[in-house]
C-alpha cells in the first residue's frame, strides 16, 4: 500500500495495545478494496486521553477504534454519540466527520451479527447471558431488542439485576438478572435456546476454566463465547462435543470491526478478507 498526502488515517487507541488485532483486520480490508486508508495502533495512557482526542481533531485522523481502558471515558470528549453508545455510556468507534467527532458502539451489533451469520438467530428465543461487564452490557442491549426472553447472570448479582431492570424498562421485554451460581446456570440453561459467555472466564492463561458443566450442554443449544484467546475455549470444545452449534469470540471481534469499517468508509466491509486476516493472526499467537 502506498501512503500519500491523501491517505486517510484510522487507528485504535488503548493501553495496553501491543497485541491488538484491529490493524491486521482493517489494513487487509483497505488493501482488498484499494481504499487509500491506513490503520495504526496508538498506546494512549488514561491520563492522556484528552490530548489524544485533541490530536485526532488537530491531525484530522479520520476514525478510531477505542478499547480498554478508554471506552467510557472517551464519551465526554466527543461532539455527539449515537443512541446505543448513549445508553451504554461507552464508545468503541469514533468518526471524524468534517471536524465533528461522532461516537458509536458496535460491540453489541457485532455479537448479534456473529450469532445470525452462524445460524443462531436469537430472535424470539430464550437467551442466557453470563456476565454484566462492559462487553456483556453491549451484547445485552443488542439482544434485549431481539430475544424473546433474556436472563443475565453475573458473579456480582447486583450488576446483573441493575442491567436487567434497565433493559426491561427500556424495551418492555422480560429481562431477568441474578447471581451466577452453578445451580442458577444449570436451571436457566434447561429452557434456554442460546447461551452467551460474556465473562472473561476461559481466557488464556486460564483456558481450562468454564462456568458451564459439560453435562448441561445439549445438541439443540447455540453457544457463543466472546473469549477469542484461545480461539476454541473449553466451553466451546465441550459444547461442540455435545452437538451444540458454537460461535467463537473471533466472530464478535470480526463483526464489530466490520461495522466500524463501514462507519469510517461508508462501504460494505469485506468480511471474509477480514476473517482470514484475523484468524491468521490469532493462529500466530496474538492475544489482544
Ligand atoms: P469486559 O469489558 O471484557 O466486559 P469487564 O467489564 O471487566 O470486562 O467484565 C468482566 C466480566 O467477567 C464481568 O461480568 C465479571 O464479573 P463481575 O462483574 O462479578 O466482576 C466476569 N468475571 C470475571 N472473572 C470471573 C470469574 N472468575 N467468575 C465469574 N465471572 C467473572
Amino acid at each position: 500500500m502506498e501512503i500519500s498526502g491523501k491517505t486517510r488515517v484510522c487507528g485504535v487507541i488503548g493501553d495496553p495495545i501491543e497485541h491488538t488485532l484491529s490493524p491486521v483486520m482493517h489494513n487487509a480490508a483497505f488493501k482488498h478494496l484499494k481504499l487509500d486508508f491506513v490503520f495504526l495502533a496508538f498506546r494512549v495512557k488514561a491520563s492522556e486521553l484528552g490530548d489524544a482526542i485533541c490530536g485526532m481533531r488537530g491531525l484530522g485522523v479520520h476514525g478510531l477504534n477505542v478499547t480498554m481502558p478508554h471506552k467510557d471515558a472517551v464519551v465526554e470528549y466527543l461532539d455527539e454519540v449515537d443512541s446505543t453508545a448513549k445508553f451504554l455510556g461507552s464508545v468503541n468507534t469514533v468518526l471524524n466527520r468534517d471536524g465533528r467527532l461522532l461516537g458509536f458502539n458496535t460491540d453489541g451489533t457485532g455479537a448479534l451479527k456473529a450469532l445470525r451469520e452462524n445460524g443462531a438467530s436469537p430472535d424470539g428465543k430464550k437467551v442466557l447471558l453470563l456476565g454484566a461487564g462492559g462487553a456483556a452490557k453491549a451484547i445485552a442491549y443488542a439482544l434485549a431488542k431481539e430475544a424473546g426472553e433474556l436472563r443475565v447472570l453475573n458473579r456480582s448479582s447486583e450488576k446483573a439485576e441493575e442491567l436487567a431492570g434497565l433493559l426491561s424498562r427500556t424495551f418492555g421485554k422480560k429481562v431477568v438478572g441474578g447471581a451466577l451460581s452453578s445451580s442458577a446456570v444449570q436451571r436457566s440453561l434447561r429452557d434456554s435456546d442460546v447461551l452467551v459467555n460474556a465473562t472473561s472466564v476461559g481466557m488464556d492463561p486460564n483456558a481450562k476454566q468454564s462456568l458451564v458443566s459439560p453435562q448441561w450442554l445439549r445438541p439443540d443449544l447455540c453457544v457463543m463465547d466472546i473469549v477469542y484467546s484461545p480461539v476454541e475455549t473449553e466451553l466451546l470444545k465441550e459444547a461442540k462435543a455435545a452437538g451444540a452449534r458454537v460461535i467463537g469470540g473471533a466472530g464478535m471481534l470480526l463483526y464489530q470491526g466490520a461495522a466500524s469499517f463501514e462507519v469510517w468508509t461508508g462501504v460494505s466491509a469485506p468480511v471474509e478478507v477480514m476473517r482470514r486476516a484475523l484468524l491468521n493472526k490469532l493462529g500466530s499467537g496474538a492475544t489482544g
